[in-house]
């Protein structure tokens, strides 16, 4: 059976799971115009996630996916800890913030696997890494399909052989973090990593990074993708999460304006060039989660004071092709 049919697409496009930006309103709308819905679960607790599939099944019947960060174990000494609030703070203080206290926030992952499979849901797609495989075993035993991130050929091997139904192969060209997780860091464009990937494995390659227009997508299908995921595409539309002025910033972008930065999160991730990514080029930086969690607090008082130097605007190197308008309209550009 293709791709397309199992997933239960009208067309062979997945709308990217986009922790932090996708509504059930955004994954429901994305399903109901013909593409696989994704809810982006990364940063929500086990009820959060509950809800938040229960929200999806409320305004669609068609299937969709949910997408988990799988968890890593890290430990930074104090003191590197310690030197990556201390570069924050000049930050915190333009932004009037007091606390320099690193709250820890805690990830359910297990429990977010719970909620999956208590709540029905059908596919499953993971980034950051691949499950233990007590986990694998007991979500394919349920029957869910589940799709891999890779952003290189070995990291795609190892999805297969771990036992992913599907891999998406991330290009360097993508929005957001990077869902690398085995050795050194490698930034590969999608044009190399795809015919690549396809060869190296027999799953269905799901192709991701910088696809915006039905040219680049056929491209990607041409060779040998069994469908693309779109994320940056979306990030403007009526339905997404993005705050006001991050929409703002997508559909004002100009040709070359990302790079990829540590700085938010303390992982990879691809984003509009700001003050704080310029600012923070020579800091020590924290490792993922607990850089995320040094930052929450500036990013959260950016927003809500409309300061979009300091807030993280992840997207994709098409970004300058982005625009406005309902999921349903932005996807004509695709068919
Ligand atoms: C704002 C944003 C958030 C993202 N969050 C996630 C996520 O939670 N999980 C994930 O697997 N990928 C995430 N990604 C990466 C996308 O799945 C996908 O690889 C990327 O959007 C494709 O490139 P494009 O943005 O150029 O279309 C995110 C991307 C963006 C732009």
């Amino acid at each position: 059976m293709s791709l397309i049919k199992r997933l239960g697409m009208e067309l062979p496009i997945i709308q990217a799971p986009m922790a932090g930006v996708t509504t059930p309103e955004f994954v429901a709308a994305s399903a109901e115009a013909g593409m696989l819905g994704s809810i982006g679960a990364g940063y929500l607790s086990k009820e959060e996630t509950r809800t938040f599939i229960r929200d999806v099944q409320k305004r669609t019947k068609k299937p969709f996916a949910v997408n988990l960060f799988v968890p890593e174990q890290v430990e930074p000494s104090e003191e590197q800890l310690h030197q990556a609030s201390q570069a924050l703070q000049p930050i915190r203080n333009e932004l009037g913030i007091s606390s320099e206290l690193l709250t820890l926030s805690k990830h359910e992952f297990d429990g977010q696997v719970q909620a999956i499979l208590e709540e029905g849901v059908t596919i499953c797609s993971f980034t950051f890494g691949l499950p233990e495989e007590k986990i694998i075993r007991r979500l394919k035993e349920a029957g869910i399909f589940l799709i891999g991130t890779a952003t290189t050929v070995e990291e795609a091997i190892l999805a297969e052989d771990a036992g992913m139904d599907a891999v998406v192969a991330q290009g360097s060209e993508a929005g957001g973090h990077r869902g690398s997780f085995l050795g050194d860091i490698k930034f590969i464009s999608l044009v190399e990593l795809l015919p690549a990937i396809v060869s190296a494995v027999d799953i269905p390659v799901i192709a991701a990074g910088g696809i915006a227009t039905k040219e680049l997508m056929n491209r990607m299908l041409d060779a040998g993708a069994g469908a693309v995921q779109i994320g940056t595409a979306l990030l403007a539309s009526d339905e997404s999460g993005a705050h006001p002025l991050y929409k703002r910033a997508i559909v004002e972008a100009e040709e070359g304006c990302t790079a990829l930065t540590t700085a938010f999160s303390g992982k990879f991730a691809r984003g509009i060039r700001n003050r704080f990514m310029e600012e923070m080029q020579e800091a020590v930086i924290a490792p993922y989660p607990y850089q995320n969690d040094l930052t929450k607090e500036i990013r959260k008082v950016a927003a809500s004071e409309g300061k979009p130097a300091f807030m993280s605007l992840w997207a994709g190197e098409s970004v300058h092709l982005s625009r406005e308008g309902s999921v349903r309209d932005l996807l004509n550009h695709f068919s």
